[in-house]
Protein backbone atom coordinates (compact mmCIF):
# COMPACT_ATOMS: atom_id res chain seq x y z
CA UNK A 1 0.00 0.00 0.00
CA UNK A 2 2.95 2.50 -0.86
CA UNK A 3 3.00 4.76 -3.71
CA UNK A 4 6.46 2.76 -5.17
CA UNK A 5 7.61 5.80 -6.36
CA UNK A 6 4.86 7.22 -7.91
CA UNK A 7 3.44 10.77 -6.75
CA UNK A 8 0.10 9.90 -6.19
CA UNK A 9 -1.79 6.52 -5.36
CA UNK A 10 -4.35 7.75 -8.45
CA UNK A 11 -1.60 7.43 -10.63
CA UNK A 12 -0.23 3.92 -9.02
CA UNK A 13 -3.33 2.46 -9.25
CA UNK A 14 -3.74 3.96 -13.09
CA UNK A 15 -0.46 2.29 -13.98
CA UNK A 16 -1.54 -0.55 -12.14
CA UNK A 17 -4.83 -2.20 -14.63
CA UNK A 18 -2.80 -3.81 -17.17
CA UNK A 19 -1.85 -5.93 -13.98
CA UNK A 20 -5.25 -5.71 -12.05
CA UNK A 21 -6.99 -6.63 -15.09
CA UNK A 22 -5.11 -10.05 -15.60
CA UNK A 23 -6.16 -10.78 -12.18
CA UNK A 24 -9.36 -10.53 -12.54
CA UNK A 25 -9.16 -12.81 -15.53
CA UNK A 26 -7.31 -15.20 -13.96
CA UNK A 27 -7.90 -18.46 -13.75
CA UNK A 28 -11.91 -17.31 -15.55
CA UNK A 29 -11.69 -17.67 -19.45
CA UNK A 30 -9.74 -20.53 -21.15
CA UNK A 31 -9.60 -19.10 -24.87
CA UNK A 32 -13.56 -19.33 -26.27
CA UNK A 33 -15.18 -19.84 -22.40
CA UNK A 34 -15.94 -18.87 -19.20
CA UNK A 35 -14.85 -20.27 -16.10
CA UNK A 36 -17.39 -20.11 -13.41
CA UNK A 37 -16.59 -23.28 -11.30
CA UNK A 38 -15.67 -20.58 -8.40
CA UNK A 39 -20.24 -19.80 -8.04
CA UNK A 40 -20.87 -24.00 -8.00
CA UNK A 41 -23.30 -25.21 -9.23
CA UNK A 42 -26.19 -23.60 -8.07
CA UNK A 43 -24.78 -20.71 -9.58
CA UNK A 44 -24.88 -21.95 -13.55
CA UNK A 45 -28.81 -22.69 -12.79
CA UNK A 46 -29.37 -19.15 -12.16
CA UNK A 47 -27.35 -18.05 -15.03
CA UNK A 48 -29.15 -20.38 -16.99
CA UNK A 49 -32.56 -19.31 -15.66
CA UNK A 50 -31.77 -15.41 -15.71
CA UNK A 51 -33.74 -13.30 -19.01
CA UNK A 52 -33.45 -9.82 -17.49
CA UNK A 53 -30.81 -8.24 -15.02
CA UNK A 54 -31.02 -5.46 -12.90
CA UNK A 55 -28.16 -3.62 -12.37
CA UNK A 56 -27.50 -1.33 -9.00
CA UNK A 57 -24.93 0.89 -8.32
CA UNK A 58 -24.12 4.49 -7.20
CA UNK A 59 -20.43 7.02 -9.41
CA UNK A 60 -18.66 4.95 -11.04
CA UNK A 61 -19.77 1.77 -10.56
CA UNK A 62 -22.90 2.85 -11.76
CA UNK A 63 -21.35 4.36 -14.93
CA UNK A 64 -19.75 0.32 -15.24
CA UNK A 65 -23.14 -1.03 -14.99
CA UNK A 66 -24.72 1.65 -17.56
CA UNK A 67 -21.45 0.10 -20.06
CA UNK A 68 -22.37 -3.45 -18.76
CA UNK A 69 -25.89 -3.19 -20.48
CA UNK A 70 -24.97 -2.43 -23.46
CA UNK A 71 -22.79 -5.35 -23.67
CA UNK A 72 -25.66 -7.87 -21.98
CA UNK A 73 -28.31 -6.53 -24.72
CA UNK A 74 -26.35 -6.88 -27.79
CA UNK A 75 -23.65 -9.65 -26.60
CA UNK A 76 -25.59 -11.57 -24.16
CA UNK A 77 -29.13 -10.74 -25.72
CA UNK A 78 -30.77 -10.63 -22.25
CA UNK A 79 -32.88 -7.66 -21.37
CA UNK A 80 -30.94 -5.57 -18.90
CA UNK A 81 -32.03 -2.26 -16.84
CA UNK A 82 -29.28 0.21 -14.50
CA UNK A 83 -30.29 2.60 -11.59
CA UNK A 84 -28.60 4.33 -8.93
CA UNK A 85 -28.98 3.36 -5.90
CA UNK A 86 -30.11 6.21 -3.87
CA UNK A 87 -33.27 6.03 -6.05
CA UNK A 88 -34.25 2.63 -6.50
CA UNK A 89 -34.24 2.52 -2.59
CA UNK A 90 -36.53 4.51 -1.86
CA UNK A 91 -38.69 3.67 -5.29
CA UNK A 92 -41.71 1.09 -6.09
CA UNK A 93 -39.94 -1.11 -8.59
CA UNK A 94 -41.47 -3.85 -10.84
CA UNK A 95 -40.05 -6.99 -11.14
CA UNK A 96 -39.89 -8.81 -14.31
CA UNK A 97 -39.65 -12.74 -14.08
CA UNK A 98 -36.25 -14.38 -14.05
CA UNK A 99 -34.76 -10.88 -13.11
CA UNK A 100 -31.02 -11.64 -11.50
CA UNK A 101 -30.22 -8.34 -9.24
CA UNK A 102 -26.75 -7.32 -9.70
CA UNK A 103 -24.89 -4.75 -6.74
CA UNK A 104 -22.02 -3.45 -8.07
CA UNK A 105 -19.37 -1.73 -5.36
CA UNK A 106 -15.82 -1.04 -5.33
CA UNK A 107 -15.66 -1.27 -1.77
CA UNK A 108 -18.33 -2.97 -0.62
CA UNK A 109 -19.70 -0.75 2.07
CA UNK A 110 -21.74 1.95 0.10
CA UNK A 111 -24.89 2.77 1.85
CA UNK A 112 -27.06 3.15 -0.77
CA UNK A 113 -25.82 0.29 -2.56
CA UNK A 114 -26.50 -2.11 0.66
CA UNK A 115 -29.58 -0.53 1.34
CA UNK A 116 -30.78 -1.53 -2.60
CA UNK A 117 -29.17 -4.95 -1.82
CA UNK A 118 -31.65 -5.78 1.05
CA UNK A 119 -34.58 -4.61 -0.23
CA UNK A 120 -34.04 -6.56 -3.53
CA UNK A 121 -33.53 -9.85 -1.06
CA UNK A 122 -37.17 -9.80 -0.48
CA UNK A 123 -38.44 -8.37 -3.54
CA UNK A 124 -39.15 -11.45 -5.71
CA UNK A 125 -35.79 -11.50 -7.65
CA UNK A 126 -34.56 -14.69 -9.15
CA UNK A 127 -31.11 -14.30 -7.04
CA UNK A 128 -28.74 -11.66 -6.34
CA UNK A 129 -25.24 -11.12 -7.30
CA UNK A 130 -22.68 -8.84 -5.81
CA UNK A 131 -19.64 -7.25 -8.22
CA UNK A 132 -17.11 -6.25 -5.79
CA UNK A 133 -13.21 -5.50 -5.12
CA UNK A 134 -13.43 -6.50 -1.18
CA UNK A 135 -14.25 -9.54 -0.01
CA UNK A 136 -15.36 -9.98 3.14
CA UNK A 137 -17.53 -6.58 2.88
CA UNK A 138 -21.04 -5.60 3.98
CA UNK A 139 -22.25 -6.45 0.22
CA UNK A 140 -20.31 -9.44 -0.51
CA UNK A 141 -21.78 -11.00 2.84
CA UNK A 142 -25.42 -10.13 2.00
CA UNK A 143 -25.60 -11.72 -1.45
CA UNK A 144 -25.88 -15.00 -2.71
CA UNK A 145 -23.75 -15.02 -5.16
CA UNK A 146 -20.47 -12.67 -5.92
CA UNK A 147 -17.92 -12.08 -8.25
CA UNK A 148 -14.49 -10.59 -6.43
CA UNK A 149 -12.85 -8.43 -9.30
CA UNK A 150 -9.16 -8.93 -7.60
CA UNK A 151 -8.34 -5.43 -8.16
CA UNK A 152 -6.38 -4.89 -5.28
CA UNK A 153 -6.54 -2.46 -2.64
CA UNK A 154 -7.69 1.14 -4.24
CA UNK A 155 -6.50 3.98 -2.14
CA UNK A 156 -7.11 7.39 -4.29
CA UNK A 157 -10.38 8.46 -4.36
CA UNK A 158 -11.22 8.59 -7.84
CA UNK A 159 -12.07 5.26 -8.46
CA UNK A 160 -9.55 3.55 -11.26
CA UNK A 161 -8.40 -0.15 -11.46
CA UNK A 162 -11.68 -1.42 -9.51
CA UNK A 163 -13.94 -0.06 -12.51
CA UNK A 164 -12.06 -1.67 -15.35
CA UNK A 165 -11.78 -4.37 -13.43
CA UNK A 166 -15.29 -4.27 -12.67
CA UNK A 167 -15.74 -3.82 -16.42
CA UNK A 168 -13.96 -7.25 -17.03
CA UNK A 169 -16.14 -8.67 -14.61
CA UNK A 170 -18.85 -7.66 -16.68
CA UNK A 171 -17.80 -8.76 -19.72
CA UNK A 172 -17.11 -12.09 -18.44
CA UNK A 173 -20.97 -12.39 -17.28
CA UNK A 174 -22.04 -11.23 -20.42
CA UNK A 175 -19.75 -13.61 -22.59
CA UNK A 176 -21.06 -16.43 -19.96
CA UNK A 177 -24.63 -15.88 -19.75
CA UNK A 178 -24.92 -15.65 -23.70
CA UNK A 179 -23.70 -18.94 -23.73
CA UNK A 180 -26.97 -20.44 -21.87
CA UNK A 181 -29.24 -18.38 -23.63
CA UNK A 182 -30.75 -20.13 -26.46
CA UNK A 183 -31.90 -16.97 -28.06
CA UNK A 184 -28.22 -15.45 -28.37
CA UNK A 185 -26.61 -13.88 -31.14
CA UNK A 186 -23.19 -15.04 -31.97
CA UNK A 187 -21.38 -11.79 -31.48
CA UNK A 188 -18.18 -11.54 -32.56
CA UNK A 189 -17.57 -14.21 -29.49
CA UNK A 190 -13.66 -15.04 -31.15
CA UNK A 191 -12.47 -11.63 -31.45
CA UNK A 192 -13.65 -10.65 -27.73
CA UNK A 193 -12.22 -13.46 -26.17
CA UNK A 194 -8.58 -12.85 -28.02
CA UNK A 195 -9.06 -8.99 -27.13
CA UNK A 196 -9.53 -9.94 -23.70
CA UNK A 197 -6.65 -12.38 -23.30
CA UNK A 198 -4.42 -9.34 -24.79
CA UNK A 199 -6.14 -6.79 -22.47
CA UNK A 200 -3.07 -6.75 -20.50
CA UNK A 201 -0.74 -6.10 -23.47
CA UNK A 202 -2.80 -3.13 -24.76
CA UNK A 203 -3.08 -1.63 -21.71
CA UNK A 204 0.27 -1.12 -21.46
CA UNK A 205 1.15 -0.25 -24.73
CA UNK A 206 -1.50 2.48 -23.98
CA UNK A 207 -0.04 3.45 -20.92
CA UNK A 208 3.12 3.51 -22.32
CA UNK A 209 2.71 6.41 -24.46
CA UNK A 210 0.91 8.31 -21.79
CA UNK A 211 2.93 11.93 -22.70
CA UNK A 212 0.04 12.65 -24.90
CA UNK A 213 -2.49 12.84 -22.43
CA UNK A 214 -0.68 15.64 -20.44
CA UNK A 215 -0.46 17.50 -23.70
CA UNK A 216 -4.47 17.17 -23.90
CA UNK A 217 -4.63 18.13 -19.96
CA UNK A 218 -2.53 21.25 -20.46
CA UNK A 219 -4.98 22.06 -23.41
CA UNK A 220 -7.77 22.13 -20.87
CA UNK A 221 -5.87 24.19 -18.30
CA UNK A 222 -8.13 27.63 -18.99
CA UNK A 223 -11.54 25.69 -19.95
CA UNK A 224 -14.39 27.38 -18.72
CA UNK A 225 -16.25 23.85 -18.86
CA UNK A 226 -15.78 20.67 -20.33
CA UNK A 227 -17.75 18.20 -22.53
CA UNK A 228 -17.16 14.56 -23.04
CA UNK A 229 -19.63 12.96 -25.53
CA UNK A 230 -19.74 9.32 -27.21
CA UNK A 231 -22.51 7.26 -28.75
CA UNK A 232 -23.06 3.51 -27.51
CA UNK A 233 -21.03 2.13 -24.47
CA UNK A 234 -18.76 5.32 -25.04
CA UNK A 235 -21.53 7.53 -23.52
CA UNK A 236 -21.65 6.36 -20.36
CA UNK A 237 -17.96 6.18 -20.35
CA UNK A 238 -18.42 9.88 -21.42
CA UNK A 239 -19.96 10.16 -17.96
CA UNK A 240 -17.34 8.51 -16.36
CA UNK A 241 -14.97 10.65 -18.06
CA UNK A 242 -16.83 13.81 -16.60
CA UNK A 243 -17.19 12.39 -13.26
CA UNK A 244 -13.52 11.58 -13.21
CA UNK A 245 -13.05 15.44 -14.30
CA UNK A 246 -15.09 16.72 -11.45
CA UNK A 247 -13.91 15.05 -8.27
CA UNK A 248 -10.68 15.75 -8.44
CA UNK A 249 -9.87 18.88 -11.13
CA UNK A 250 -13.41 20.96 -9.20
CA UNK A 251 -13.97 22.24 -13.04
CA UNK A 252 -16.90 21.76 -14.29
CA UNK A 253 -17.71 18.96 -17.23
CA UNK A 254 -20.43 17.17 -18.37
CA UNK A 255 -20.82 13.81 -19.87
CA UNK A 256 -23.42 13.58 -23.09
CA UNK A 257 -24.47 11.52 -25.63
CA UNK A 258 -23.15 12.77 -28.61
CA UNK A 259 -26.61 12.58 -30.08
CA UNK A 260 -28.24 14.52 -27.27
CA UNK A 261 -26.08 17.89 -28.28
CA UNK A 262 -28.58 19.15 -30.81
CA UNK A 263 -31.40 18.89 -27.92
CA UNK A 264 -30.18 21.58 -25.95
CA UNK A 265 -26.16 21.46 -24.97
CA UNK A 266 -24.98 22.64 -28.00
CA UNK A 267 -25.96 26.24 -27.51
CA UNK A 268 -23.23 26.29 -24.74
CA UNK A 269 -20.33 25.58 -27.26
CA UNK A 270 -17.74 27.84 -27.94
CA UNK A 271 -14.25 28.36 -28.12
CA UNK A 272 -13.65 27.92 -24.73
CA UNK A 273 -15.53 24.74 -23.88
CA UNK A 274 -13.69 21.98 -25.32
CA UNK A 275 -15.31 18.67 -25.83
CA UNK A 276 -13.39 15.64 -26.33
CA UNK A 277 -15.54 13.06 -27.85
CA UNK A 278 -14.56 9.21 -27.52
CA UNK A 279 -14.94 7.65 -31.03
CA UNK A 280 -13.84 4.36 -31.77
CA UNK A 281 -14.28 3.70 -35.90
CA UNK A 282 -17.28 1.64 -35.09
CA UNK A 283 -20.93 1.17 -36.01
CA UNK A 284 -21.33 4.93 -34.66
CA UNK A 285 -18.05 6.57 -36.01
CA UNK A 286 -19.89 8.35 -38.87
CA UNK A 287 -23.18 9.25 -36.39
CA UNK A 288 -20.14 10.85 -34.21
CA UNK A 289 -18.36 12.77 -36.83
CA UNK A 290 -21.63 14.47 -37.84
CA UNK A 291 -21.74 15.59 -34.36
CA UNK A 292 -18.51 16.68 -34.39
CA UNK A 293 -18.59 19.37 -37.44
CA UNK A 294 -21.98 20.66 -35.54
CA UNK A 295 -19.29 21.65 -32.69
CA UNK A 296 -16.79 22.51 -35.35
CA UNK A 297 -19.28 24.84 -37.41
CA UNK A 298 -19.78 26.09 -34.13
CA UNK A 299 -16.19 27.13 -33.35
CA UNK A 300 -15.87 24.74 -30.92
CA UNK A 301 -12.68 22.85 -30.09
CA UNK A 302 -12.59 19.09 -30.44
CA UNK A 303 -9.88 16.29 -29.12
CA UNK A 304 -10.57 13.41 -30.16
CA UNK A 305 -9.86 9.94 -29.08
CA UNK A 306 -10.19 7.15 -31.73
CA UNK A 307 -8.15 4.36 -33.82
CA UNK A 308 -5.87 5.44 -36.44
CA UNK A 309 -8.93 4.76 -39.43
CA UNK A 310 -10.95 7.26 -36.76
CA UNK A 311 -8.21 9.31 -36.81
CA UNK A 312 -7.79 9.77 -40.38
CA UNK A 313 -11.50 10.25 -41.27
CA UNK A 314 -11.76 13.03 -39.00
CA UNK A 315 -8.79 14.64 -37.95
CA UNK A 316 -9.42 18.21 -40.06
CA UNK A 317 -12.25 18.89 -37.93
CA UNK A 318 -10.03 18.30 -34.91
CA UNK A 319 -8.01 20.66 -32.79
CA UNK A 320 -5.90 17.27 -31.12
CA UNK A 321 -6.33 13.53 -31.46
CA UNK A 322 -5.04 10.45 -29.98
CA UNK A 323 -4.71 7.29 -31.63
CA UNK A 324 -5.89 4.23 -29.65
CA UNK A 325 -5.17 0.58 -30.82
CA UNK A 326 -8.15 -0.99 -32.48
CA UNK A 327 -10.97 -2.60 -30.26
CA UNK A 328 -13.48 -3.94 -30.37
CA UNK A 329 -17.71 -3.64 -28.86
CA UNK A 330 -16.66 -5.00 -25.56
CA UNK A 331 -12.89 -3.43 -25.03
CA UNK A 332 -13.54 -0.36 -25.82
CA UNK A 333 -14.99 0.91 -23.19
CA UNK A 334 -12.01 -0.92 -20.75
CA UNK A 335 -9.57 0.54 -23.05
CA UNK A 336 -11.06 4.14 -23.43
CA UNK A 337 -10.71 4.54 -19.68
CA UNK A 338 -7.47 4.64 -19.83
CA UNK A 339 -7.05 8.22 -21.15
CA UNK A 340 -10.16 9.58 -19.37
CA UNK A 341 -8.53 8.72 -16.31
CA UNK A 342 -5.18 9.90 -17.21
CA UNK A 343 -6.50 13.25 -18.36
CA UNK A 344 -7.99 14.11 -15.26
CA UNK A 345 -4.88 12.90 -13.37
CA UNK A 346 -2.67 15.66 -15.36
CA UNK A 347 -5.13 18.37 -15.14
CA UNK A 348 -5.34 18.04 -11.51
CA UNK A 349 -1.93 17.58 -11.15
CA UNK A 350 -1.84 21.06 -12.96
CA UNK A 351 -4.57 22.69 -11.01
CA UNK A 352 -3.00 21.43 -8.05
CA UNK A 353 -5.99 19.68 -6.20
CA UNK A 354 -5.58 17.19 -3.70
CA UNK A 355 -5.81 14.20 -6.20
CA UNK A 356 -5.94 11.62 -3.54
CA UNK A 357 -8.41 13.03 -1.33
CA UNK A 358 -10.27 15.81 -3.26
CA UNK A 359 -12.18 17.89 -1.25
CA UNK A 360 -15.51 17.01 0.34
CA UNK A 361 -15.45 13.76 -0.69
CA UNK A 362 -14.73 9.92 1.11
CA UNK A 363 -13.21 6.94 -0.24
CA UNK A 364 -16.28 5.06 1.01
CA UNK A 365 -20.14 6.92 1.68
CA UNK A 366 -20.93 4.65 4.23
CA UNK A 367 -23.48 6.85 5.75
CA UNK A 368 -26.95 8.84 3.01
O1 LIG B 1 -17.38 1.66 -3.39
P1 LIG B 1 -18.41 1.97 -4.43
O2 LIG B 1 -18.00 1.49 -5.79
O3 LIG B 1 -19.78 1.48 -4.06
O4 LIG B 1 -18.49 3.55 -4.48
C1 LIG B 1 -19.45 4.20 -5.24
C2 LIG B 1 -19.03 5.64 -5.49
O5 LIG B 1 -18.97 6.34 -4.29
C3 LIG B 1 -17.67 5.71 -6.18
O6 LIG B 1 -17.65 4.93 -7.34
C4 LIG B 1 -17.29 7.13 -6.55
O7 LIG B 1 -18.18 7.64 -7.49
C5 LIG B 1 -15.86 7.14 -7.06
N1 LIG B 1 -14.96 7.35 -5.98
C6 LIG B 1 -15.61 8.12 -8.13
O8 LIG B 1 -14.31 8.00 -8.62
Amino acid sequence: TDKQGYRHYMMKEIFFQPDAISKTLKGRITKDQVITKEFGESADLIFSKTECIKIVACGTSYHAGLIAAYWMEKVANIHCQVEIASEYRYRKSVILDNTLFVAVSQSGETADTLAALRTAKDAGYLSTLVICNVDESSLTRDSALCFLTHAGTEIGVASTKAFTSQLAVFALLALHIKKNNMQNIDYAKDTIFQSLFEMQQTMRRILKNSKKFEEVAHSLRDAKSIFYIGRGPMYPLALEGALKLKEITYKHCEGYAAGELKHGPLALIEDDIPVIALAPYDENFLKILSNIQEIKARNGKIILISDSKGVDKAKKYCDQTIVLPNTNFVTSAILYSLPVQLIAYHLAVLLGTDVDQPRNLAKSVTVE
